[in-house]
């Protein structure tokens, strides 16, 4: 995934597409470049590393005029390199293309152009459409036509802004985002409104299939044949300026620090939309629930919840394995998709599949205009502000809160403080200089172990994939009993194991887990609400009602994750190699 922006206006257009692209850069951030257009010349600057990075190497932002397109990278398409970063020129030099997604068929056309004399100096599928769009417009000489017939030739999902030297600028969009910043002296094509919130709240969704032509600050939009659609102008939520770190060294840990916040608020706007989702599951023959990464994982617990708490039976489903095994869904059932963008390919398509098999969507979304939102019969919204570290954190709370709503509607015997667990969340974070010394002996460690039993595994595989993304650290979550059946062989003297243990029906069982791996030298991590011991560092949680064990034992293994990222000085917000939403398969 990357993020692609145009501007049209009457600012510079460099610094204000810097800026957009900072703001985006959760999408990808292998490289960053910018173009712009002045005086019927496109000038192009490029580099490898972050945006903040390249810009004070490369100076993006110094680039002349009033019209420009930028790009971060998430390398799909050819390694991480400048001559692979975009924009991308065409051949002449007189366009350049910004573009995220992927063109399927880039191999034949690649071989169609250089067979027309086309060279390609990247290994990117992109660029083929910056040397189509020079094809086409050659043909044509008009911008409409050539948008018109280079979208008619690829194939793929993809959204790309293109800059021609007299100072057009067009924009397509299939499958990916492509979002219009409407503003009173300025134009953005944006993939996030992120890209512009600082300029604008107006905002135009492009729709799949269709394309915008911008010339100065007047624009059409039309779909893929040429004809013009209507558009209605959004105004964006202003929640979206919350996308600041403030005070905090970085965006995860300020997420981690508004879970007290997200706990009050998570959900709370849609009550009546959670009363249909507790509708259709109460009459439900059959419920999945789908995610992929942190989502599957809330997924796990919602399976638990629901069967220990309402006696229903719920089955989780990895969503990048459901198009192997379509075959486990039963049709006319309920199909329950988590996740934070909405824009995760893999539940897409596993979304997909189930309306095939004329199941009911209830979508448990953070982005309320995802693609996602667009699939689900019930939209239950997380409603805890744009996540932009890479490493989901306040969006699994806000998860495990909706599914604790749905949960508490189901039931009459369950009742649920939120107003007294997010003061005890507040205070058990109040103070982590007990977790930053742990943290620091983490730093040279190579494995790290969770083990938790029942609803606790679930938080242990999720401990895992924090410590992982966040500290690149092996991290491995084990259910608690299977420790004797293989993973005991790999405890000694240089092992941690963070031990997920609140005083509930596993308790007794995963302490005795803890004296066995103890014997063989490891070291201990409790994260519980009972001292003991067995352990060398003990993380305590609040005492509170066993439903909520959940949120309050991630937490502190987030800030845990945290702290040792900055121990081990890994970047928190953007972990190597990932981009916050996936939306390739
Ligand atoms: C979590 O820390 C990860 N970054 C990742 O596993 C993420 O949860 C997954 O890609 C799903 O994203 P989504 O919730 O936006 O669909």
């Amino acid at each position: 995934m990357c993020s692609i922006i145009g501007y049209s206006g009457n600012g510079i257009a460099a610094p204000i597409i810097v800026k957009g692209l900072k703001r985006m850069e959760y999408r990808g951030y292998d490289s960053v470049g910018v173009a712009t257009e002045s005086e019927n010349q496109i000038e192009v600057k490029k580099g490898i590393g972050k945006v903040n990075e390249v810009n004070s190497k490369i100076q993006l932002d110094s680039l002349p005029g009033n019209i420009g397109i930028g790009h971060t990278r998430w390398a799909t398409h050819g390694k991480v390199t400048e001559l692979n970063a975009h924009p991308h020129p065409s051949n002449s030099g007189k366009i350049a293309i910004v573009h995220n997604g992927i063109i399927e068929n880039f191999e034949e056309l690649k071989k169609e152009l250089e067979n027309e004399g086309y060279n390609f100096k990247s290994e990117t599928d992109s660029e083929i459409i910056a040397n189509l769009i020079q094809k086409n417009y050659e043909i044509t000489k008009d911008v409409k036509e050539t948008i018109m017939k280079t979208v008619s030739k690829i194939k793929g999902h993809y959204a790309f802004v293109a800059m021609f030297e007299n100072g057009q600028l067009a924009a397509a969009r299939f499958h990916e985002p492509l979002i219009v910043g409407v503003g009173q002296e300025n134009i953005f094509l944006s993939s996030d409104v992120l890209g512009f919130i600082e300029y604008t709240d107006n905002a135009i969704y492009i729709k799949s299939g269709n394309f915008i032509i911008l010339e100065n600050k007047e624009f059409q939009i039309l779909d893929f044949e040429g004809k013009k659609v209507k558009h209605e102008i959004t105004k964006v939520s202003k929640e979206f300026g919350d996308a600041y770190k403030g005070d905090y060294a970085h965006f995860t840990l300020k997420e981690i620090y508004e879970q007290p916040d997200v706990i009050l608020r998570a959900g709370e706007t849609t009550i009546e939309e959670i009363e249909k989702a507790v509708e259709y599951i109460k009459n439900a023959k059959n419920i999945y629930i789908t995610g992929s990464g942190t989502s599957y994982n809330s997924a796990l617990i919602a399976k638990q919840i629901l069967s220990k708490y309402v006696k229903i039976k719920a089955e989780p489903i990895i969503s990048s394995e459901l198009q192997f095994t379509p075959e486990v869904i039963e049709e006319n059932s309920i199909f329950i998709a988590i996740s934070q963008s909405g824009e995760s390919a893999d539940v897409l398509e596993a979304v997909r599949i189930a309306k095939k098999l004329n199941c009911k969507i209830i979508s448990i979304v953070n982005l309320l205009t995802s693609s996602l939102t667009r699939k689900g019969d019930v939209i239950l919204g997380m409603n805890c502000g744009p996540e932009i570290g890479v490493a989901a954190t306040k969006s699994f709370t806000a998860q495990l809160i909706v599914l604790y709503k749905i949960v508490q509607k189901l039931s009459e015997n369950i009742t649920i403080n939120f107003e007294e667990f997010s003061e005890s969340i507040s205070k058990m974070i109040e103070n982590p200089k007990k977790i930053q010394k742990i943290a620091k002996e983490l730093k040279n460690v190579s494995d790290i172990y969770i083990l938790g039993r029942g609803i606790n595994y679930p938080i242990a595989i999720e401990s895992a994939l924090k410590l992982k993304e966040l500290t690149y650290i092996h991290a491995e979550g084990i259910p608690g009993g299977e420790l004797k059946h293989g993973p005991l062989a790999l405890m000694d003297t240089d092992v941690f194991v963070i031990i997920i243990n609140p005083n509930d029906s596993t308790y007794t069982d995963t302490l005795t887990s803890a004296r066995e791996i103890k014997a063989r030298g490891a070291k201990i991590i409790g994260v519980s609400d009972i001292e003991s011991d067995v352990y060398d560092y003990w993380i305590e949680i609040p005492k509170i009602n066993e439903i909520l064990y959940p949120i309050s034992e991630i937490i502190p293994i987030q800030l845990l994750a945290y702290y040792s990222a900055i121990e081990k000085d890994t970047d928190p917000d953007y972990p190597r190699n990932l981009a916050k939403s996936v939306t390739v398969k």
